[in-house]
């Protein structure tokens, strides 16, 4: 009884801090018959970095990652980006203003890493933090098997860039605004997201409704 009650107090006070209670975040299905053609899509396809504070509707956010990285085939469990290898090496991390979240793609889930609004470690420009969702791209290099050791960035780098293009062309045909950032502190996000040394923070993309 006791240790119920704890419990409760403890998610009483994570809910009242943050205005919405911090948890993992089961997506629903993304919508596949939504939005533009993809030639509508590369026509608009274009970096913003002004956003609406409203926060994501859940199919947007299910759609955006699944976009981004999401399992398109079942049976083999690859992803809508391509990956060197298959290696699937890069994790999409995903800043909101109740938490830090990492993509499960396997369960299209969010599992919460760290609680409360932490948009302003996400970047380093005065934007970012009036983004409702911003996504923090790491490579992990661990999972590169076999990888020449003086690679492992360009493979990253590379492995990143169609997985911000996917979340670029999501974007144009939903009418989101979004940008992709080389200019983040990424020692300071190391350790914030409480990565392991094998993991670096590539870039990182704001994503949000337009103003
Ligand atoms: C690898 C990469 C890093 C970028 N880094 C930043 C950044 O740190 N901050 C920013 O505001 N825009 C950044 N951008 C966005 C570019 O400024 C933008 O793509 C460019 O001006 C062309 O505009 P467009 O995307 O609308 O075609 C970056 C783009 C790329 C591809």
């Amino acid at each position: 009884m006791k240790h119920l009650t704890i419990l409760i107090l403890i998610m009483m006070a994570s809910f009242f801090s943050n205005g919405v209670l911090a948890q993992n975040i089961k997506l629903p299905a993304p919508d596949l018959s939504g939005g533009t053609t993809l030639m509508q899509a590369l026509n608009e396809r274009s970096s913003h970095r002004e956003f609406s504070a409203k926060e994501l509707a859940m199919d947007h956010l299910s759609g955006l990652l699944w976009a981004a990285c999401g399992i398109n085939r079942t049976e083999s469990g690859k992803r809508t980006a391509p990956s060197a290898h298959n290696w699937q090496d890069v994790q999409v991390y995903v800043f909101m203003n109740s938490g830090i979240y990492l993509y499960n793609e396997k369960n299209h889930e969010l599992e919460l890493i760290l609680e409360g609004n932490h948009q302003a470690a996400a970047g380093l420009q005065d934007f970012v933090p009036t983004a409702p969702v911003n996504l923090v791209y790491v490579g992990d290099y661990a999972k590169m098997e076999g990888a020449d050791t003086s690679r492992r960035d360009f493979y990253g780098g590379i492995n990143t860039g169609f997985i911000s293009q996917n979340v670029y062309l999501y974007c144009a045909s939903q009418q989101l605004n979004t940008v992709v950032r080389a200019m983040v502190d990424r020692d300071a996000l190391h350790e914030l997201m409480k990565l392991r040394p094998e993991q670096h923070v590539v870039v990182a993309q704001s994503v949000g409704y337009k103003p």
